[in-house]
Parts: C-alpha cells; sequence; structure tokens
C-alpha cells in the first residue's frame, strides 16, 4: 500500500484539492440565480471584482497561516500568538457546522443524479419528505468522503481531486455543448447572461455578490489554512492562489454558460415566462433544471445525470476539505489514528445531520419540525456558519496576518526569493482593503437578518436576532474552551501524525488492538 504522507505531492494537486474545495454547490444553484436577479454580466463583473478584491488576498492569508505552522488550524493560530488560538477552534468548529448541513445537501445530489432515467422533475417535495430515503442518501454521501479522507491527504484528498476536478469540468463542456444546441431560446438565454444590464446593479447586488465570492472559495472554516498546511516547500502559494481563483471563477461562469440557455430554451417552447420559473434559491437546482431536463427525454435524462453528477463531485469535494480540518484538529491533537479520527468526526456529523436534514424536508413540505427561529435547521445552520461565523474568522485571518505577523514576515515564510513590492501589496489588501470590505459584508449580513425587508420595509427580527446571538455565543464557547483547555496543552501538527502512524504500524505487527494510541 502506499505511504500516506501529510502534505500534497505535488503544486498542481493541492491547487486542484483547494479548487475542488472552493467550486462546490454555491457555484451551481448560488451563482446562477444571483445573476439572474442582477444583471446578467454585471453581477459577473462584480463577482470577479470581489474575487480580486476580498477572496485572492484572504485565501493567500489562511495559506501562509497553514504553511508556517504546518498544523492545524489551532497550533497555527496559537503560533500567531497564544491568545490568538481561540479562533483557531473556530475555525474547527465551523467546518463541523457545515458539515452537518452539507451532507444532507450531498445526499441530495447522489439521490437526483441516481434517479436521473426515472425522472426528477416534481419530486423535490416527495424526497425532501421522506425521512428514511433522506438519510440513506446523506449517510452514502458522507461515506464517499469518508473513504476519501481516510486514504489520507496524498492517497486520498490529492488523488481523487486530481480525478474528479478535471472529471468536472469536461462533464460541464459536454453540457454546455448540449445547452448550446437546444436551438430555440438559446440565443435569449446567452443574452441574457452576457450582456451586462448595468442599470440592475445595486449595493445589495454588489454586496451579495461579495458574499458569494466569500463563500465560493471556502474562506473563514479553516479549509484554506489546513490545505495551506499541507502545501510542500516548494509549491509557490502566490501562483496557487492564482490558479485556484481562476479555475472557481472559469466554472462559475461555465455553470452559467451551462444552465441559461437551457433554462430559456424551455421557456421558449414550453411558453412559461422565464419570470415564472422560479431560479430563485435551491429551487433552481432541485425543482426548476429537473422539469427543463424531463421536457426533452432521453437527452435530458442524460443531461440530468451530467448535471447532478457534476453537482454530487462538486459538493463531494467541497466536503472533504472541511471534514479533513476538523479529522486534522482530533488526530493531532488526541493522537488518534486517522481513521479512527475520520470515522469518530463523520459519525457525530452524520448523527447531527439527520434532524437538520428532517427539519429542512418538512419545510419543504410546508411543515415545520425542529425549527429554530423560525427557520428550518439547515437555513439556521447555513446563516450561522455561512452569514456570520465565515467572515468573522476570514477578517481575522487577513488582520493576524496583516498586522501580527506582519507582510513581510508572512512573504518571507512562504517564498523567501521573493521581496521588493509583494509584501507592500499584500500589506496594503491585509491590513486595510480586505478587513474593510469583510466588515461591511458582515455588517450587511446581520443587519439584513435583524432587520429584514418585509413587503419592501425593514422590519425588527428576534429571529434573526437570535441567530446573530446564537453565532456569537458559538464563538464565545469557542474562546472559553480554549483558554480553559486548550491554550497550555499541546495540540500538535502535522508531523505528529506520521508518528500516530508509525505507532499505528507497530500495533498492526503487534496484534489485535488494545484502543486509542497516545505516544508519549
Ligand atoms: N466553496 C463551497 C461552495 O461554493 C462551499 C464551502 C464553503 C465548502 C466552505 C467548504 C467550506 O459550495
Amino acid at each position: 500500500m502506499e505511504k500516506k504522507k501529510t502534505s500534497f505531492g505535488t503544486s498542481i494537486g493541492f491547487e486542484l484539492a483547494a479548487a475542488g474545495s472552493a467550486v462546490g454547490l454555491g457555484n451551481l444553484w448560488g451563482f446562477p440565480y444571483k445573476t439572474s436577479a442582477n444583471g446578467g454580466a454585471a453581477y459577473l463583473f462584480m463577482y470577479l471584482a470581489c474575487i480580486l478584491l476580498v477572496g485572492a488576498a484572504a485565501m493567500l492569508a489562511e495559506f501562509i497561516i497553514g504553511r508556517r505552522a504546518r498544523a492545524n488550524p489551532v497550533t497555527a493560530y496559537k503560533e500567531i500568538s497564544k491568545n490568538c488560538g481561540w479562533f483557531g477552534l473556530a475555525v474547527v468548529v465551523i467546518p463541523a457546522l457545515i458539515m452537518c448541513y452539507y451532507f444532507v445537501l450531498g445526499g441530495y445530489t447522489v439521490k437526483y443524479s441516481l434517479n436521473s432515467f426515472a425522472g426528477n422533475a416534481g419530486m423535490f417535495q416527495r424526497f425532501a419528505g421522506n425521512a428514511g430515503d433522506v438519510i440513506l442518501h446523506t449517510a452514502v454521501f458522507a461515506l464517499l468522503a469518508l473513504a476519501i479522507v481516510v486514504a489520507g491527504v496524498r492517497g486520498g484528498i490529492e488523488k481523487t481531486s486530481k480525478i474528479l476536478m478535471p472529471t468536472m469540468l469536461v462533464i460541464l463542456v459536454v453540457i454546455i455543448s448540449f445547452s448550446l444546441l437546444l436551438g430555440e431560446g438559446v440565443s435569449e438565454g446567452l443574452a441574457f447572461y452576457l450582456r451586462p444590464d448595468f442599470s440592475a446593479m445595486s449595493w445589495s447586488g454588489a454586496l451579495s455578490a461579495m458574499g458569494q465570492a466569500f463563500f465560493s472559495l471556502s474562506l473563514g472554516c479553516g479549509a484554506m489554512i489546513c490545505y495551506g498546511s499541507y502545501s510542500g516547500k516548494k509549491v509557490n502559494l502566490f501562483r496557487s492562489t492564482a490558479v485556484i481563483c481562476v479555475l472557481d471563477s472559469l466554472l462559475t461562469f461555465m455553470v452559467g454558460l451551462a444552465i441559461f440557455p437551457a433554462l430559456f430554451h424551455y421557456a421558449a417552447v414550453s411558453g412559461v415566462s422565464t419570470a415564472e420559473l422560479g431560479m430563485g434559491g435551491m429551487g433552481l437546482m432541485f425543482i426548476t433544471l429537473p422539469m427543463v431536463f424531463e421536457d426533452m427525454s432521453v437527452v435530458g435524462s442524460t443531461l440530468s445525470l451530467l448535471f447532478f453528477a457534476m453537482a454530487a463531485i462538486a459538493a463531494l469535494t467541497s466536503v472533504i476539505s472541511i471534514l479533513e480540518v476538523v479529522t486534522q484538529f482530533v488526530i493531532q491533537k488526541f493522537r488518534i489514528f486517522r481513521t479512527r479520527a475520520a470515522l469518530l468526526v463523520t459519525g457525530i456529523c452524520v448523527a447531527l445531520s439527520v434532524p437538520v436534514g428532517l427539519s429542512f424536508g418538512a419545510a419543504m413540505n410546508g411543515g415545520s419540525l425542529m425549527a429554530l427561529f423560525g427557520r428550518n435547521l439547515l437555513e439556521v445552520l447555513d446563516m450561522i456558519t455561512n452569514t456570520i461565523l465565515m467572515p468573522v474568522c476570514a477578517l481575522f485571518a487577513c488582520l493576524a496576518v496583516g498586522w501580527i505577523i506582519g507582510p513581510r514576515e508572512a512573504v518571507k515564510a512562504i517564498s523567501p526569493e521573493r521581496d521588493g513590492k509583494a509584501h507592500r501589496l499584500l500589506g496594503l489588501m491585509l491590513k486595510v482593503v480586505t478587513p474593510l470590505l469583510i466588515i461591511v459584508i458582515e455588517i450587511f449580513g446581520i443587519f439584513d437578518l435583524i432587520m429584514p425587508l418585509d413587503n419592501g420595509v425593514r422590519r425588527f427580527s428576534a429571529d434573526g436576532c437570535g441567530i446573530v446571538v446564537c453565532a456569537y455565543g458559538i464563538l464565545l464557547v469557542c474562546a472559553v474552551v480554549y483558554f480553559a483547555f486548550l491554550k497550555n496543552s499541546d495540540t500538535g501538527n502535522n508531523s505528529d501524525e506520521l508518528q500516530v502512524d508509525a505507532l499505528e504500524a507497530e500495533r498492526v505487527k503487534a496484534g489485535p488492538s488494545r484502543g486509542w494510541y497516545r505516544p508519549e
């Protein structure tokens, strides 16, 4: 068996893994519907500008934090300053929370791809309300992620990313080709997507583009710190950041090319107006697109299979990055073997994702089950992580690198041969520009929760307030736990994993297991 290593073997392997984390369900459903609401290509321009202004620098900051320490996020933040370690704990807790709903959504993509030839139109409510089926598919999806993470960074994550990312690109090209050949409605779809309507641009559109760019790059949840810690010494993180941002933007752009012509074609032949199609939110992916596919008989079933298989791949390459963050911490802090750590983490998150899936399913059928703050659990978790906690943690990553480590030191840590202007530009971005923009995202996100628009008027919402308090409460708990239990204890690093591996190998040689392993 190939020896497991706690680092990526090649630059391209690292870049594809990080791009795999970035390209996820957010690109497939979030981007198209936000584009349609905000002036087509005009939104695309804003999105690309945000990737450049907010995303790239924040991603580089997270890579720097990981690479410098070659350790899990808690140790990595501790190395910046002992009092900062609790942010590391927060970025281990956030991915665990994300997993609890990403597993569920991944399960949906598995179900939809397997069911493509039987027809997915009208299936959403039925499937969402079928507890057994939801749990089964959630578990299947989680097991796939588990298998990859158990195989290790190089043998699992890197290898699968190297296969799955190009596969995804090929599938997308095939879908685009089909989509462009549909005939009626295609040119209208392309015009809608590619001709910028600057009059539809607004402040809220710009903010939504910022949030989208941010979520899409998987920032503020430890994924890039963790992957950065596994990047080999030879990896040029400046170049890699550029490659990952370009790949993510390219795939996002291509998703639009695949979806809009198909939607407009359906509208043209079915006589339903595009306004009535329901391009908003998750409905676009799980309700509208299946309807579009079903209308094209066998070609449609094939397209459906391709599309949902691609969605499943996108979700899988994203979820392994967050499963790895938590697994890495558990291995290094508790000195337990990778298989056990990954099993433990996956098991707990799957168990927690059951109520999330049921609550979401009930809501989609008009009911309410285990609802919190007037929303289903999936929505609540999404808001806590995506809207509130991830920007805070990414902000802190930028500030820590910009103000505490210092841009000159940071650049030296990742590429000693680089000096001159690189650190000045990075300093300006990390100290001022990116933090200010992230603060705007955070404040707007919170404002929208506390004072949501209700029939065109902003009204105070106690439920929204509850979500904000809950999110900041989680940060507070992380701080308390950190200062009580982790600040002065050893939280391990990547080379400890090799030690744990060596001990495990000895144990296998010696005979049957006698429990968890803790090297002294
Ligand atoms: N980037 C992923 C997407 O666009 C979402 C994600 C966020 C995945 C954070 C992992 C961590 O869907």
